[in-house]
């Protein structure tokens, strides 16, 4: 299968900050942040594949900064790496002030999505070519970092 541009794969969301996704400091939950991130990850993993994805892993995630209400938050999603049935996708967040429009990095994560068929079957997925230097950087160390996961599954 021939590999294609990690263009390919990159999605841009946006999300603005309600009531209903805060505590009662008005900050964001990180659960809520956590489904964007996912549901982001899956979209840049489909778009790839041309197939239904599932998450097979979330890395380590840390949140830096808190969204609030009002704020615009912006995800970013690519696909880093793959192997034969799985993506490795990158996500950045980030918010926005609506009033200063300063943007704050609220989190970056890693996820590992897998391809299936209509039973359930992971398939093959082409290979992907990074195009900028972030992206070549994180290509050079996937392989380690599926190494590390694959030890700790069990
Ligand atoms: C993840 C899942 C597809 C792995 O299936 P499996 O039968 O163990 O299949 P394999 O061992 O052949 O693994 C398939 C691919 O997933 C990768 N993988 C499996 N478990 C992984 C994990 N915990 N983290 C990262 N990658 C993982 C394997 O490395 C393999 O990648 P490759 O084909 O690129 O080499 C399967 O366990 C599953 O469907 N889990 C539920 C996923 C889900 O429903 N997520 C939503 C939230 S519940």
């Amino acid at each position: 299968m021939e590999s294609i541009s990690s263009d390919v794969s990159r999605t841009i969301q946006t999300h603005l900050v309600l009531p209903p996704d805060t505590n009662h400091m008005g900050t964001i939950f990180g659960g809520t942040v956590l489904a964007y991130v996912d549901e982001i990850a899956a979209i840049a993993a489909m778009k790839h594949s041309r197939k239904v994805v599932v998450t097979a892993s979330i890395d380590r995630v840390n949140f830096l900064s808190s969204a609030v209400v009002g704020d615009i938050l912006t995800l970013e999603a690519f696909v880093i790496s793959t192997g034969r049935t799985s993506m490795e996708v990158f996500v950045k967040v980030e918010s926005e002030n609506l009033e200063t429009a300063k943007r704050t990095l609220t989190t970056t994560s890693i996820l590992t999505m897998v391809a299936k068929d209509s039973n359930g079957v992971p398939v093959p997925v082409p290979g992907v070519i990074p195009q900028t230097e972030e992206e070549r950087d994180l290509f050079k160390t996937a392989e380690e970092r599926k190494q590390r996961r694959l030890d700790i599954r069990n």
